[in-house]
């Protein structure tokens, strides 16, 4: 098996809310709730699940940026959960990430080479190698040489996103997270961002955790699957298990939604009824439970539903797999 270069364990991420508008009370929202997994060397990991289910409050989490509530964060090993920030400078180097807006993400007022140059500088890189590694990296992502001569307004969506890659290895970083990185873009230029990416993970062996309200684009690029409701991890698979064998019922209604490939194919949609309980609700019992088709009174709405490996390798969190391995 290869090297773990991300390990996640219970991890827990709590925040302090207003009761309400003008409530002095505070209710606790738990946007990630008891989380684990791993990453290993050369792995593409999605994360998969509706908007403020805590995808990107767990991807703070890893990157450390803010104190994790309870749980850990290893990387490489290490337990980061608790550097302070002195001692997490070493780390910020090899966890680099890609955020969902290329345009907000490149500081407007400086040519994508001084962008560079800038990095180079802080890293203390020579002024001659961060050229020549600049240089590659353009080429890497598939641009020509001269757009390093240009601004973020001079350029594409697409163009800045591939340029937001490059500038994420310039360090060669053992670790790359991306938040929603290809939301933002127009279909056939999330495409070819999904395949460039696919060949880095090829040719530099990436390692990346890939955060994405889109299942499709998740199918088409990820090896793993983890999908998040409430911040909970409801269902956990290599890809195309999960993809052939959907068991939650949460993963199933995600899946029916996406949008059909042909407009004759059939719509075997599930609409998701009932109102979503919300992360800061207590008590026990599964939270998915108001949506679900399959709910069980007396069980699913008393006993919440602990996350288990239903075959190698697949793990579910849901009653309905309780006893029998299989169901349906
Ligand atoms: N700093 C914060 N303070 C309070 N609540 C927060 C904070 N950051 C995120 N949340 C809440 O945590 C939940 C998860 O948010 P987020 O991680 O941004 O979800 P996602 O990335 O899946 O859309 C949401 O209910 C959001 O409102
Ligand atoms: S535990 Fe019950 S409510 Fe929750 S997803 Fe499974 S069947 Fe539905
Ligand atoms: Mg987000």
């Amino acid at each position: 098996m290869s090297e773990e270069i991300i390990r996640v364990e219970h991890l827990k991420k709590y925040f302090q809310v207003r009761s309400g508008f003008f409530s002095k009370s505070h209710k606790v929202l738990k946007a990630v709730d008891d989380v684990s997994f791993t990453i290993r060397k050369g792995e593409i990991f999605g994360v998969v699940g509706e908007s403020g289910c805590g995808k990107s409050t767990l991807a703070r989490c890893i990157l450390r940026l803010g104190d994790v509530t309870d749980g850990n964060v290893f990387f490489q090993g290490h337990d980061i959960s608790r550097l302070k920030p002195a001692q997490l400078k070493e780390y910020r180097s090899k966890m680099q990430m890609v955020f969902q807006n290329p345009f907000s993400s490149f500081n407007p007022s400086m040519t994508i080479r001084q962008t560079f140059l800038e990095i180079g500088r802080v890293y203390g890189m020579e002024r001659a190698a961060t050229e020549e590694r600049s240089r590659e990296l353009v080429r890497q992502v598939r641009l020509p040489e001269d757009i390093l001569l240009r601004r973020p307004n001079e350029l594409s969506g697409g163009q800045l996103q591939r340029l937001a890659i490059a500038r994420a290895l310039f360090l060669n970083p053992p670790f790359i997270l991306a938040d929603e990185a290809v939301s933002a873009l127009d279909v056939s230029v999330q495409a070819q961002i999904l395949n460039l990416i696919l060949d880095l993970r090829d040719s530099l062996g990436l390692t990346m955790l890939f955060i994405s309200h889109d299942l499709t684009v998740v199918e088409h690029l990820c090896d793993t699957v983890l999908v998040m409701y409430l911040g909970s991890v409801v269902e956990l698979a290599p890809t195309r298990e999960l993809f052939a064998n959907l068991l939650h019922p949460y993963s199933q209604a995600l899946v029916s939604a996406k949008p059909r490939e042909h407009p004759d194919a059939p719509a075997n949609r599930i609409m998701l009824e009932g109102e979503a309980k919300s992360a800061i609700d207590g008590g026990s019992g599964c939270r998915f439970a108001p949506r679900c088709r399959y709910f069980q009174s007396g069980k699913c709405d008393c006993d919440t539903p602990v996350l288990r490996e239903v075959t190698p390798g697949h793990f579910v969190a849901c009653h309905r797999y309780d006893e029998t391995e299989e169901k349906q």
